[in-house]
Formats: C-alpha cells, structure tokens, sequence
C-alpha cells in the first residue's frame, strides 16, 4: 500500500491534483497496486486564514508518507516569498529532499519555440542538488538600510551534499542507459572554490565508480546557449541548485512551457515530493481550463519513486497518445478539453489500451 500525501494547494494547485489522482487511480487499478491517498491544506489560504505557513508537526507527518503530490504554492493576497520559504524550501530542507529531478523531454505534439528542433532532439534529464549552494541561506547584511549596506549570501557547498547529487547523478544516467554521457554545468572559471569541488568530486568519483559513464563539462552560460542551439547534445546534466534552478526553467520552455513541465524533490531513501512546476495561475481558479498535463507528468514521476515501473511507463505512453493525438494546445483554455476531460483521456488511455 503507497502512502502518499496529497497537497494541492493554492490557486488551481488542487484541480491539477485531482486529475493527477485520477489518472493514479486507472493506473493502480490496472497494474493491481493499492494506494491510499491524504489530504493536506497548506497553502495560501490556510496562512491567511490561521497566521501559519506549516504547523510544527506537519514534517513530521508528511515523512511518514512514501511521496508527496504537491499541487501550486503561491497566493496573490500574501507577500511572495513567505508561502515558497514557508512550505516548499522547508520541506525540501528537512525532509532532506536533495535530488531535484527534472525531465526535459518535448512530447510529438507539443510546440517548442526552438525551430528546427522536434522530440527527437529535447529528451534529457536535469539533476538538481536541492538542498545546499546559494539556497542554503548563509549569510547576513550589515547597516541594513543604510548607503553603506553590506549584503553577502554565500553559496555552501559540501563534499557530503555534492558527492551524494553526483552519484544519484552517476547511477540515474547508467540507468537511463542512453548516451551514457553526465555532463557538470559550473562555472569553475569564476566560482573557482565551490565548482573546485564539485568538478574534483565529479572526476574522483566517475573514474573510480562509473567508468561506464562518460563524463563532459560546460560552464552555466555556455549549458543555456546548448540548450538552445543544440539540446540534443545532452543526455544527463547535473549542477548545484542555483544554476539549476535557473536552467530548468529554460529546460521548462524548450519543452513546450510550463503546462507540461514537472519536477521531483527526491530522497531516494525516504519520503519524496513531486510536483506541476507552473505555479499556482490563480487567475485560472475554479474555471476547469488549467491544463493538468504537468500534474500528470508529475504522478508518472511519482510512479517511478514508488518502484511501479510498469504503470509508470504505461502512463507515459499514455501522455504520449493523448498530447499528440489530443490536445489542440498546452496553454490554459486552449487545450480543446476541460482540466477533468484531459485526465479523462489520460485515465481511459492507462485503463484500456
Ligand atoms: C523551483 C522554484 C523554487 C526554487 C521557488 C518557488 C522557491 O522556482 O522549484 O524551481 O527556486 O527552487
Ligand atoms: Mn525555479
């Protein structure tokens, strides 16, 4: 029985969930795997409502689950940063989620704004080290407010935090069994003491563990120009969170935007969070027109972390089918189908084929 705890959250977080579950449901029925699913209110309108981002012991909760379905987290009534601080990067951080996982993969069917670039050249994966580097919160000001502020946030970089990204790294691009290529995205000619490390630490433990694995470099600015000329030079990228941060959401784009793109906060050991990297659209609330496909993507994602490797490959044939064959857009309103018809179709497309 798969423990998990559904957050939906703010803004039509909760209808991108429910389609989600939907489509979990078809696969735990045709695949004979039980799962039992709880409900969690945080977010927003709980912060508003009750003065608390997350209560002391819902940590403690959630790491009782075997994975996490989070829908959107942010409200237009409440100041940014407070709800992503609040729930998002506090559960990454104590619950020790330290892999973000994010496939970037154009399905047939989908635009991408690269021309000349089809599915066959946007399939790669990025690994994301989730819990260190410049999020990690080091730092301070000095004569805050004042012309002579002193600001410093320092990127925290551990051999532990680094070493244990890069194997996941390692093991993910042997098991994804493609190029067989990892390539680092740093910036070891500027940031000469924390990607010193990451690259020492990336060569040690490739030669010494994975000599299977081809292992390239390109610096952050150089990964964002490949990326867009020419994505299908990649097979596996991993780098530390900032960087990866902001070279998903180019992935996100290239990809076919932020209606399809999804995420996993990933402990392989214990409880792990997936995600709709899109937000929460508020303006979209309650008008059936959000398009769920990215909350799908994410419970496929989910299936794997849950060792349901058929149904998880079941479902992603049947995003597949029902992007190419159905949606006449991504984008919210555009889709040809409510929110709850395109997890019908994805839910029939597991079911029956
Ligand atoms: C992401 C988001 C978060 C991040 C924000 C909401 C704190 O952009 O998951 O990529 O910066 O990690
Ligand atoms: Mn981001």
């Amino acid at each position: 029985m798969h423990k998990i705890a559904v957050i939906g959250g703010d803004g039509t977080g909760p209808e991108v969930v429910q389609e989600a579950v939907k489509v979990l449901d078809a696969a735990a029925k045709r695949y004979g795997f039980t799962y039992e699913t709880t409900p969690f209110d945080f977010g927003g309108d709980r912060y508003l409502k009750t003065g608390e981002v997350l209560p002391d012991t819902a940590v403690e909760e959630l790491r009782q689950f075997d994975a996490i379905l989070l829908g959107a987290i942010g409200h237009p009534d409440v100041k940014p940063g407070i709800l992503e601080k609040g729930i998002l990067l506090r559960t990454r951080f104590e619950l020790d989620l330290y892999i973000n996982l994010r496939p970037v993969k154009l399905y047939p069917g989908v635009e991408t704004p690269l021309r000349d670039k089809g599915p066959e050249h946007i399939d790669f994966v990025v690994v994301r080290e989730n819990t260190e580097g410049l999020y990690a919160g080091a730092g301070g000001s000095l004569k805050y407010g004042t012309p002579d502020e002193v600001a410093v946030q320092e990127s925290i970089n551990t051999r532990k935090g680094v070493e244990r990204c890069l194997r996941y790294a390692f093991d993910y691009t042997r098991k994804r069994d493609r190029e067989k290529t990892l390539t680092l995205c740093g910036k070891t000619n500027v940031l000469t003491y924390a990607f010193d490390l990451w690259e020492r630490a990336f060569h040690e433990i490739g030669a010494a563990d994975y000599s299977d694995i081809k292992r390239d470099y390109a610096h952050v600015d150089a990964t964002c120009m490949w990326m867009v000329k020419n994505p299908e030079w990649f097979d596996v990228i991993v780098t530390d969170n900032m960087f990866g941060d902001i070279i998903t959401d180019l992935g996100a784009m290239i990809q076919g935007g932020m209606g399809i793109a999804a995420g996993g906060n990933i402990n392989p050991e214990t409880v792990s969070m997936f995600e709709p990297i899109g937000g929460s659209a508020p303006k979209y609330t309650g008008q059936g027109v959000i398009n769920p496909m990215a909350a799908i993507a994410a419970c496929q994602m989910m299936l794997v972390h849950l060792g349901e490797a058929d149904a998880a490959a079941r479902l992603d044939t049947a995003i597949e089918y029902v992007l190419s064959s159905k949606l006449a857009s991504m984008q919210a309103g555009k889709m040809g189908y409510t929110t709850s018809q395109v997890g019908d179709l994805v839910a029939d497309a597991v079911a029956t084929s």
